[in-house]
């Protein structure tokens, strides 16, 4: 895809967007991330992704990268999961994430996409304390 194609997704696609190279470093932070996270893509663009995420997984997220590309088992690319995101302000918030794998001729990147659940868990709570 050119770079103007690849601009219309990152400014369009609904949920947070955003890719990694082998190594976790970040290549390209959606409209709806900025959105998300509260970081503008210069922010976050060449920094390792484990900015976006919580102890303990921000300290081990090279390791799991490191292991999947080592043994090739997956354990979230390819299955939803629940987990929490950090803003830029520190707050942590729960969302779906799902992870997929696109190989070219000479790299690998990953892509993700989080879906916050913040609104979602707000409504369940409501609907526990009603019953
Ligand atoms: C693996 C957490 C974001 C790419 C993992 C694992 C955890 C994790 C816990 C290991 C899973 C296991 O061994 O059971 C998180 C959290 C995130 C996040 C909390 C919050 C922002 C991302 C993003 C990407 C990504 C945005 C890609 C763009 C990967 C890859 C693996 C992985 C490629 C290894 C493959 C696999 O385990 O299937 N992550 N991650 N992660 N993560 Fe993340």
């Amino acid at each position: 895809a050119s770079e103007a194609q690849l601009r219309a997704i990152l400014d369009t696609v609904p949920d947070a967007m955003v890719t990694i190279n082998e190594n976790g470093i970040v290549q390209s932070f959606s409209a709806a991330a900025q959105q998300l996270f509260g970081y503008s893509p210069d922010e976050v663009i060449g920094k390792n992704v484990a900015m976006l995420m919580d102890e303990p997984d921000a300290q081990h997220h090279d390791e799991y990268l490191k292991r999947y590309l080592a043994t090739g088992h997956r354990h979230i690319i390819g299955n939803m999961r629940c987990v929490n995101g950090r803003r830029k302000d520190g707050t942590l918030f729960p969302h779906e994430l799902y992870i997929g794998e696109a190989i070219s001729r000479d790299s690998r990147v990953f892509t993700g996409f989080l879906r916050d659940l913040t609104k979602r868990r707000e409504a369940e709570a409501k609907f526990q304390e009603l019953q």
